[in-house]
């Protein structure tokens, strides 16, 4: 398990100098520290340093771009957490800003601050619904603020505002919790305010809990809204229900993957009438939120969890980072599409092209493409027995590399030959993929792949190089010809990284 906390002995010497890890201005020292460290993303969002999971809270307020996360200041493992804050105007450049919620010793969150979203109530006043643990229990509370910039915020006194889990359902508990009941989605519609908690049902499932307010604090029971589905886990963390027209999605996180389900949701029978499903992403992303900006669109963040052990973690002394925003959407035949925000072609630097080049089976050819930090863009179509191969990471004599292979059905990310070091999963990552084409975008990232095949599926996933240098692309074809009828890609602008640091 990721979340296990390291013990004494993983702690490496050398890394007690303290720093303050809940002000903004610790941050920056702890970023410059964690600066020479060549798995860090460089524009992917990673936490300051330490721990960070999921993405909370996340609103555009008076235009500004709010990402809050599930961070712990005290290490890079699952501890006390708080909620951690960044801000951004273009969903490109973040800045850091102090801790926004931290435990409260008297309070029912004295364990931690656990997932939650953001909304403005009718009163217009900026408005938290997190899970504050405490002993065994998992409950809802509020916290609200009427600071502009969202630094600071007062909880409510009488949280939790939700005092214990529906009588008429058997919620599971464990010896860990009373009952699985946690992570909070609140939208509204017409005049009432809706929210989702994630549970799960003893002998059926995870499930998607539904509740109903007038004013978000008192909140009535109205039922599940689904659950117990078949082979969907025990249980439902982070439920969210986003509207596109004429369907509704809902997705779920079930400790394994995100499962979304595309139909209607009836909010008052309760009831979602499924008509198709998927994996939101085939890789290593969790716990998904999303937030719907001032253009209307609907953006999504998911934490990119680590592929290495609790020791290499703590001896990086960082682990989490977020997904890059994506934008969501259903279309009218209640397809999925997904596809990185358009913000991200800010990002362009130096551009390599290339096109209608046919590879034939054997042919080997090395793109001219500098550092560990770029976008590539291919349209590319396989012969029949034939597979397309994209090397990535390649150490100068290849004795590492990362392999995307494409045979006309399956995305393969082949970790094999990732990293030399024995603390990584060097498991495959894959996913199935339709039609006569691919249309394949790869944002890479230092130790981050993230892909998105047809603007429709994704899978994002972690690779630790063990040297800065095995920074090599390459392409081949195996097995028979593949085209390639559009090359794009683009090293990481020059000047981003010296405007992050003014930002
Ligand atoms: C999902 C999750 C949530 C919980 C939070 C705790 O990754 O387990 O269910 O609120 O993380 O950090």
């Amino acid at each position: 398990d990721s979340r296990r906390r390291p013990t004494f002995t993983d702690r490496p010497s050398g890394s007690s100098e303290s720093v303050d890890s809940t002000g903004a201005s610790g941050f920056d020292a702890m970023r410059e520290r964690l600066a020479a460290d060549h798995h860090r993303p460089r524009y992917h969002f990673a936490g300051p340093a330490n721990w960070i999971n999921d993405p909370n809270g996340l609103i555009q307020y008076r235009g500004t771009y709010h990402l809050f996360y599930q961070y712990n200041p005290g290490g890079p493992y699952h501890g006390t957490i708080h909620w951690g804050h960044a801000v951004s105007d273009d969903l490109v450049h973040w800045r850091d800003e102090p801790v926004a919620l931290a435990p409260d010793i008297d309070g029912p969150d004295r364990d931690g601050c656990w997932s939650g979203c953001a909304v403005v109530d009718d009163d217009g006043v900026p408005t938290i619904l997190y899970t504050g643990g405490r002993d065994h229990h998992q409950l809802p509370c509020l916290a609200t603020t009427s600071d502009p910039m969202l630094r600071s915020w007062d909880k409510a006194p009488d949280n939790p505002i939700i005092e214990a889990t529906p009588d008429d359902l058997d919620i599971l508990g464990t010896d860990d919790w009373a009952a699985e009941f946690r992570d909070h989605a609140v939208w509204k519609v017409g005049d009432n305010w809706y929210q989702l908690i994630g549970s799960a049902v003893a002998h059926e499932g995870g499930v998607a809990l539904l509740y109903r307010s007038a004013d978000l604090r008192d909140w009535e029971f109205v039922g599940p809204l689904l659950g117990g589905t078949e082979g969907h886990g025990t249980v439902w963390e982070c439920p969210e229900l986003l509207s596109f027209g004429e369907f509704d999605l809902l997705h779920v996180s079930n400790y394994e993957d995100v499962r979304y389900f595309v139909g209607r949701a009836d909010l008052d029978a309760p009831d979602f009438e499924v008509e198709t499903e998927g994996r939101l992403d085939y890789g290593d992303f969790y716990a998904p939120q999303s937030t719907v900006d001032d253009r209307g669109r609907t953006l999504t963040w998911g934490w990119v969890k680590e592929s290495r052990g609790v020791h290499s973690q703590w001896h990086a002394g960082w682990s989490g980072l977020m997904s890059l925003p994506r934008e969501l959407s259903v279309d009218e035949t209640g397809t999925l599409h997904q596809r990185p925000v358009s913000e991200l072609t800010s990002l362009r630097g130096h551009h390599v092209a290339d096109a209608d080049r046919v590879l034939d089976g054997g042919d080997h050819t090395d793109l001219p493409l500098s550092g560990n930090a770029y976008e590539l863009v291919f349209d590319v179509a396989v012969e029949d027995g034939a597979t397309f191969e994209l090397g990535l990471f390649e150490s100068p004599a290849r004795s590492e590399r990362t392999v995307v292979r494409y045979d006309g059905d399956r995305i393969v990310v082949d970790r094999d030959a990732s990293s030399h070091s024995h603390d990584v999963d060097r498991g495959p990552r894959s996913m199935p993929v339709e039609g006569d084409t691919l249309s394949l975008r790869i944002f890479v990232d230092c130790s981050v792949v993230e892909l998105f095949a047809n603007e429709t599926r994704c899978l994002t996933t972690r690779v630790y190089p063990t040297r800065a240098d095995a920074d090599g692309v390459s392409l081949a074809a195996r097995g028979g010809s593949v085209e390639v009828a559009r090359l794009d890609a683009w090293e990481l602008d020059a000047a981003f990284e010296a405007r992050r640091r003014e930002t």
